[in-house]
């Protein structure tokens, strides 16, 4: 069932990936299927106001991460208590797991026994999962902050319902696949932890003050890729925040709220779209952080690459024919690249 989710995700990070590669061939002959995807991928200042149809604000955004917070902090904390009852530095298996035994109708020590039986780099995985959910956290926790405090949306700026569906849909699988191996099992557990705190009562499920440190020891075991990909995420992240906040203010001073005018400061001085530049280097982080050995991470940082890198090449177009003063040695995305 797991190898089915993963399957699932893959096909579906392939799926919105490929059009976009398609569709960003140089060829005359798919120029109406460029126009498509791009009518899709449209948002806020690259889509005409007149264009309304089959749109919705911009400012829906914040429905993303809404939605991420929600997902991501129950996966975390589902995964965390998974990755508890598996660890392998735990020397008395968890109250609660005894309860959810009991519940489940199997031994006392069925996860202690499950976990001894458990290959080492599994329980590893587990423990990693953590550490990136965390991550993930910290991301759409800030994204929803921006979204709704630092962000001015100009009433016009409008996205595809497509685009909007497409964004409810990722911040559903872009978490699930920071855990999908073992997930299934996840949901279990969550489950039974459920169960257990209607049966039981809260009272009965507290930790001893021991415990806590075998919630926060296992991570800081993890191996040297865990903290390059957390270094490099951190990176990406310092700066998506202030590239953020100087889209921000850049209305500070102007009359019109749907005004444009051109960024600088921060990565603004290499590339036209360098919070998009940001998002790409967190997800690069993920990536390393996992260990580049999962296929489903790295599918999944193929879309945020190619999803974003489409969506910039717009951007920039748009700021050229925009601004006859347009610093033309900025790049789309990549600095000095592309
Ligand atoms: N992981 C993914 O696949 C994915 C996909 C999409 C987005 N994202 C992330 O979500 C974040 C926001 O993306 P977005 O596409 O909404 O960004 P955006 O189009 O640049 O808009 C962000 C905000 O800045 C304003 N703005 C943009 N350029 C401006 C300018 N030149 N002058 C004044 N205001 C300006 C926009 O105003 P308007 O309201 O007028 O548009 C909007 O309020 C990005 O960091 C991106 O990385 C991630």
């Amino acid at each position: 069932m797991e190898m089915g989710l993963a399957l699932f995700l893959r096909v579906a990070w392939i799926a919105g990936t490929l059009p976009i590669l398609i569709a960003s061939v140089p060829w005359s002959r798919l120029h109406w299927f460029h126009d498509v995807v791009l009518g899709f991928a449209k948002r806020g200042k690259t889509m005409q106001p007149s264009s309304s149809k089959f749109t919705v604000p911009q400012k829906f955004f914040c429905h993303f991460y809404a939605l991420a917070v929600i997902w991501t902090t129950f996966l975390l904390v589902a995964t965390w208590l998974y990755a508890y009852n598996m660890a392998p530095f735990v020397s008395e298996p968890l109250q609660l797991s005894r309860f959810t035994s009991y519940l489940t109708g199997g031994s006392h020590s069925f996860w202690f026994h499950r976990s001894r039986s458990m290959k080492r780099e599994q329980r590893y995985r587990s423990w990693l999962s953590v550490f990136l959910l965390l991550l993930m956290e910290a991301q759409v926790l800030r994204r929803l902050y921006e979204s709704i405090y630092v962000f001015k949306f100009s009433p016009s700026a409008r996205m595809h319902i497509f685009g909007y569906l497409t964004g409810l849909f990722f911040y559903t699988a872009a978490p699930l696949s920071l855990c999908s191996t073992y997930v299934l099992e996840v949901f279990q557990l969550a489950t039974n932890l459920i169960q257990e705190l209607i049966v039981k009562g809260k009272d009965q499920m507290q930790f001893s003050e021991s415990n806590w440190w075998g919630f926060v020891n296992p991570l800081l075991k993890l191996k040297w890729h865990a903290w390059l990909g957390g270094a490099i995420f951190l990176w990406g992240w310092i700066h998506q925040r202030r590239c953020h906040a100087i889209l921000g203010l850049a209305r500070e001073n102007s009359d019109q709220i749907d005004d444009y005018v051109i960024p600088y400061g921060d990565w603004f001085k290499y590339v036209s779209s360098p919070h998009y530049l940001a998002e790409i280097v967190m997800y690069g982080g993920l990536l390393v952080g996992s260990g580049c050995s999962d296929m489903t991470m790295w599918l999944l940082f193929a879309f945020v690459v190619a999803n974003l890198a489409f969506a910039a090449a717009e951007t920039h177009r748009w700021y050229l024919r925009k601004f006859d003063n347009y610093p033309r040695e900025r790049f789309a995305i990549i600095p000095f690249v592309y």
